[in-house]
């Protein structure tokens, strides 16, 4: 699969632009400041309806302005369609070929792409949010409907909190909203340790090439939601373990387990990734993990995704980006890749389908691989 076409409406510093986009490896570079990055997360944002940057909508509207939009045409193995995003202070709305849809699990496996960002290396060092960021964001491709649990889960844990909040929250009442959260809860830590048990031996295969002396990769879910010592993952299990923390959470007045507070142990060669791995074995963790991610999409949807990296000159070294770009060349899969670096990016290019974006103040001009200007974007 692959996107075409972007039209950009006061999507952050760009303005108003339509652009056409290669097939095979889209080169983005310009200056610092000038949109780079811009571009490739409004294509993040239109295939996950998410920012690889910010959870707010307002952030990504252009500065002086209401709204704005990103939309964009995509073309399947089987059939084309266009997706569109629109963005309003406080939310967004997806559009399927000019409709409107609430499924959300519809819109997602419509188009897939995986992201590189710099701060993606935080997934190995950083805190628990970034690693449920990044197995969710996947997640949602590979079961769309997780989706839609994930937004009711988060929905019925801010009623939950509100509720224990106030000083008269009874028993009675917590658990009417535990009830809503046991079944999402025990769904998606389901889903996830699945997902994981899928991504585990393909993760595996590609540190393997890609640090041979750092052993096995190991990934399991840190999952509150279940009793210690659980065998059995049941729903049963998840309500005892609910009850179990009832009285602590009205006396804390907070929710103190579910999903929310869910970690992924990555584990390397025996050992925690998170308190060993050195800096080059962080590099290599993220990008098996990727590498595997890219793969496992594959698999399910009979189409290699699209693949966004962004700024892969300044956090990953040559080894590395070129294994990356192995493997997506090997796929055929879209490729965006930004820098401010024109030889830098170009040095990876081993491709007919190619053009080069240049980026500047939020306005684009394209050359192809002949390097002939074409005018294959509007700026107005
Ligand atoms: N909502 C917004 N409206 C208008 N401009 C914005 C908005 N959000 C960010 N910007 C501006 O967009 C510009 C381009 O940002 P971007 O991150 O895409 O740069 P870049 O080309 O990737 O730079 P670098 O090479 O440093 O990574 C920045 O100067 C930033 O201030
Ligand atoms: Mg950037």
């Amino acid at each position: 699969m692959y996107i075409s076409e972007l039209r950009l409406y006061h999507y952050r510093n760009l303005e108003n632009s339509t652009v056409r986009l290669s097939p095979g490896v889209n080169f983005v570079v310009g200056q610092n400041g000038q949109g780079k990055t811009n571009l490739l997360e409004a294509v993040h944002f239109l295939s996950t309806t998410r920012s690889f940057r910010t959870t707010k909508v307002k952030e990504l509207i252009g500065w002086g302005h209401e709204e704005g939009s990103v939309f964009g045409k995509i073309e399947r193995k089987d059939f084309d369609l266009e997706l569109g995003l629109s963005l309003e202070k406080k939310k967004r709305r997806v559009f399927v070929n000019g409709d409107e849809t609430k499924s959300y699990a519809d819109y997602l496996e419509k188009f897939v792409s995986v992201s590189f960002t710099p701060s993606d290396l935080e997934i190995v060092k950083g805190g628990p949010p970034g690693r449920r960021r990044f197995l969710d964001r996947y997640l949602c491709f590979y079961y769309p409907h997780a989706f839609e649990k994930l937004i009711s889960y988060q929905r019925a844990l801010k009623n939950k909190n509100a509720l224990l909040k106030q000083q008269s929250a009874d028993s009675s009442q917590v658990q009417a909203w535990n009830e809503v959260l046991i079944p999402l809860s025990f769904e998606i830590s389901t889903l996830r340790r699945e997902f994981l048990t899928a991504l585990q031996p393909r993760a595996q295969r590609a540190l393997e090439e890609l640090a041979p002396a750092d052993g096995a990769i190991e990934l399991h879910l840190e999952t509150t939601t279940f009793p210690k010592e659980c065998q059995e993952h049941v729903v049963d299990a998840v309500r005892e373990r609910y009850n179990e923390v009832l009285s602590r959470e009205i006396a804390s007045q907070r929710s103190l387990i579910g999903v929310h507070r869910d970690d992924v142990e990555i584990i390397v060669g025996g050992k925690s990734a998170r308190s060993y791995a050195s800096q080059g074995q962080t590099r290599s963790i993220v990008l098996a993990l990727l590498l595997g991610v890219i793969e496992l999409l594959e698999e399910k949807i009979g189409e290699p995704p699209v693949v966004l990296l962004d700024d892969v000159e300044s956090e990953l070294d040559e080894g590395r980006t070129r294994s990356l770009f192995n493997l997506a060349f090997s796929k055929g899969c879209q490729v965006f890749i930004s820098g401010t670096d024109q030889a830098f990016v170009e040095q990876w290019s081993n491709n007919e389908n190619q053009q080069i974006i240049t980026v500047s103040n939020g306005a684009f001009s394209s050359s192809n691989n002949q390097n002939e200007h074409q005018n294959i974007c509007m700026n107005s």
